[in-house]
């Protein structure tokens, strides 16, 4: 069996704001794309990775990845509007057959630990898929018009990254959302409307997403004490 991985990075970042993409912000002197591409590199299971970046940044990031020496980056491929039309173009650029494995991984995820996607591949071998995912910790509340509940947090899980499927199973879950006229946020949605079974992994906190400008001013503060991907 063969592993893919796709990391979506296409996307514009607006709720971090600023010039940059954040996917293509340095941090300690690296772009968090390419540590985010540096987990999957290291990990001797994986075979191939694909980058989606938008149209514009193809270039840029052919050479950057080919500087920085990841020799498993296969393809840099141009990515859509939509998450799923990047991870759709990025799995098209695989070339796995429909029984090998394709990791899905936000390219703001940097922090990924490495025993994170050991389990999260173990799991995928034996179930056929697995997403990444953190138990809900503090206590939660719903609150829909004036009725406010409490729901039990053992029920509830944030999805993280990555998120492993076999590329058949992907393709075809695409092609039914494309039909219905879907778009998925996440891939661990898009599957489970399909009707995959899949393996829920414990994450890390580590392994959460640069969404706004307190998410780049923590990871710049952990890189800054010397964590990187345990
Ligand atoms: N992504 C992508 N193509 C898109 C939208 C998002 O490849 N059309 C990627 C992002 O680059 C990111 C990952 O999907 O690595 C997760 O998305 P998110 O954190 O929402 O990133 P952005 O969409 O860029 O941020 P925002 O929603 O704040 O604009
Ligand atoms: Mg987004």
């Amino acid at each position: 069996m063969r592993r893919g991985v796709v990391i979506p990075a296409a996307g514009v970042g607006k709720r971090l704001g600023g010039e940059t993409p954040k996917q293509f912000v340095e941090v300690g002197g690296e772009t968090i794309l390419a540590r985010a591409v540096g987990v999957f590199e290291r990990n001797d299971r994986i075979d191939e990775i694909v980058a989606v970046v938008s149209r514009s940044r193809v270039e840029e990031t052919q050479t950057t990845l080919r500087r920085g020496g990841f020799r498993k980056v296969v393809a840099v491929v141009e990515g859509g509007s939509e998450r799923h039309e990047s991870v759709r173009n990025g799995v098209a650029a695989l070339s796995l057959a429909d029984d090998d494995l394709v990791a899905v991984h936000d390219a703001a995820r940097p922090l990924l630990p490495a025993e994170t996607l050991d389990r999260a591949l173990d799991a995928a071998e034996d179930t056929g898929g697995a997403v990444v995912c953190l138990r809900a910790r503090d206590t939660l509340m719903k609150s829909v018009g004036a009725e406010i509940s409490h729901p039990n947090r053992r029920d509830f899980f944030y999805v993280q990254t990555p998120q492993i499927f076999r590329r058949g199973d992907l393709l075809r879950a695409f092609a039914q959302a494309a039909e219905r006229g879907e778009t998925p946020t996440d891939e661990s949605s898009m599957m489970n409307a399909f009707g995959a079974t899949f393996a829920l992994v414990e994450g890390s906190p580590l392994n959460f997403k640069v969404t706004s400008p307190e998410d780049l001013l923590l990871l710049r503060a952990l890189l800054a004490y010397g964590v990187t991907n345990p």
